[in-house]
């Protein structure tokens, strides 16, 4: 039995899904369900394949990647990637915490998004990050404010918004002129030549991403042709960039894509932008730790009616939000299941109270599949964790890392016990 979306870490032994070498079912036998479950060797072999694509056609000292962290950040897997040489690309306070918890080299860490606020740029100039990527003229008056009161110069990029479009979903958008990432050229120009005069602030160049889960790598094109010019311009106007941010959004296979080229990525690297002699930081997030990641979830109970079989999981939207979010689908698969099993078809959904809990419609699984039988939700690992709540007042689920034929748990499951004690009722309230 084989997927093309199962990654080489994943696959069945006899009629069980194996996690590199550890039956998913006894690790489900004794961690209470859902968990998030990952694979140690699939991370690596993700980074190593990045890599490798990238030293074939660019000296190794002139590139950093710089986990973007957003798409999972547990302390334990940040760990793990930033062994691999990784270092993080974060985007707020609590984000930089992980990445200094997990000992990521601060010299390695960039800080992106659109609203960082005065206390979050203060722990980054702290922590002496490697550039704070500006996303408009307001927020660079506040990192020049906060790096004068630390009596410091701020590394500071600019984010390009090239205007092209990229995406998988409207929603993971980022690069278009309606989105709110991102300066226009002419915007950058202004702001690189007043940080070039003031004390508080170090311009080193310019940083692009355009959008997430692209499977063509055709946008990218694009988008580093006009970037390389832009850095030509600026260079005319007399500045000397020495970084240049690409950015993520390689995507990866979530059922039917055809498997994004790492060489086309890195051939285009090398035409448009190796050529310019600068630092080049790459932000991986999803395809680092997307395919690595399963949800692991008990069947409760099977509902018949005249119109659907409803297979009802203990995982819901909360635990994994993106198929309501963005209509994405995650295949699902049996963790024991034989190879000429008949199959039939279910409505896949969790116990949230929202028809948008939906995993999937008409998927094909075992037909004699019953209740107290586990799946595995693929594709989990990136977005997954980071994007879960506690609707309905459920648990945040627990992760469990895998490593060969061991486990731990990551992060225990955060109970009502936890969420309560957070909270307050007045007094009056109780003797009123
Ligand atoms: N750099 C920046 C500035 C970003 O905004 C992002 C993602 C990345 C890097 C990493 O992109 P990646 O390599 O993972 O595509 N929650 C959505 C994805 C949102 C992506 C946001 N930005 C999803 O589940 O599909």
């Amino acid at each position: 039995m084989s997927s093309q979306f199962l990654s080489p870490c994943f696959s069945y032994k006899k009629s069980n899904l194996y996690i590199e070498n550890l039956s998913v079912n006894e690790v489900a036998e004794t961690v209470k369900t859902p968990f998030y479950l990952y694979s140690a060797a699939q991370i690596k072999a993700n980074i190593a394949h990045l890599q490798s694509a990238l030293s074939d056609v660019l000296p190794d000292d002139h590139y950093t990647v710089c986990y973007a962290c957003k798409a999972l950040n547990n302390v334990a897997i940040m760990r793990l990637i930033g062994q691999q040489g990784c270092g993080a690309d974060i985007v707020s306070s609590g984000e930089l915490t992980r990445a200094s918890q997990a000992g990521i080299a601060h010299d390695k860490i960039v800080f992106s998004g659109v609203g960082k606020s005065r206390e979050e740029i203060a722990h980054a100039l702290q922590a002496g990050i490697r550039q704070i990527n500006v996303e408009s003229g307001a927020e660079l008056k506040l990192i020049e404010s906060v790096a004068q009161e630390m009596a410091m110069a701020a590394p500071v990029v600019f984010r390009l918004n090239p205007d092209v479009k990229a995406g998988a979903h409207e929603k993971i958008s980022t690069g278009q002129k309606e989105n709110k990432f991102g300066l226009e050229a002419k915007a950058i120009k202004d702001l690189y030549r007043y940080a070039e005069d003031s004390s508080h602030l170090t311009p080193r160049g310019i940083s692009l991403h355009i959008g997430s889960q692209l499977i063509d790598m055709s946008p990218f094109d694009t988008a580093y042709k006009i970037a390389a010019d832009f850095v030509t311009e600026l260079r005319s106007a007399g500045h000397s960039p020495d970084t240049i941010d690409l950015g993520g959004g390689i995507g990866i296979i979530y059922d039917q894509e055809d498997k994004p080229d790492l060489s086309t990525y890195a051939a285009l690297v090398a035409k448009h932008i190796a050529p310019l002699g600068l630092h080049m930081i790459f932000e991986p997030g999803r395809m680092i730790v997307g395919d690595a990641g399963l949800l692991i979830s008990k069947v409760m109970y099977i509902k018949e009616t005249d119109h659907k079989s409803f297979l009802i999981l203990d995982a819901g939207m909360n635990d994994l939000l993106r198929p309501a979010l963005y209509d994405s689908f995650h295949p699902i698969i049996a963790l024991q299941t034989t190879e000429n099993e008949e199959h039939r078809l279910f409505d896949i959904v969790g116990p949230v109270c929202e028809s948008a809990d939906v995993f999937g419609k008409n998927i094909s699984l075992p037909r004699n599949i019953t209740a107290n039988s586990y799946v595995a939700i693929t594709g989990a690992g990136a977005y997954g964790a980071t994007m879960s709540s506690n609707y309905n007042a459920r648990d945040i689920t627990a992760e469990v890392l895998v490593s060969d034929s061991r486990f731990d748990i990551i992060r225990r499951p955060i109970n009502i016990e936890d969420q309560l004690s957070f909270e307050n009722t007045p007094e009056y309230l109780i003797s009123g």
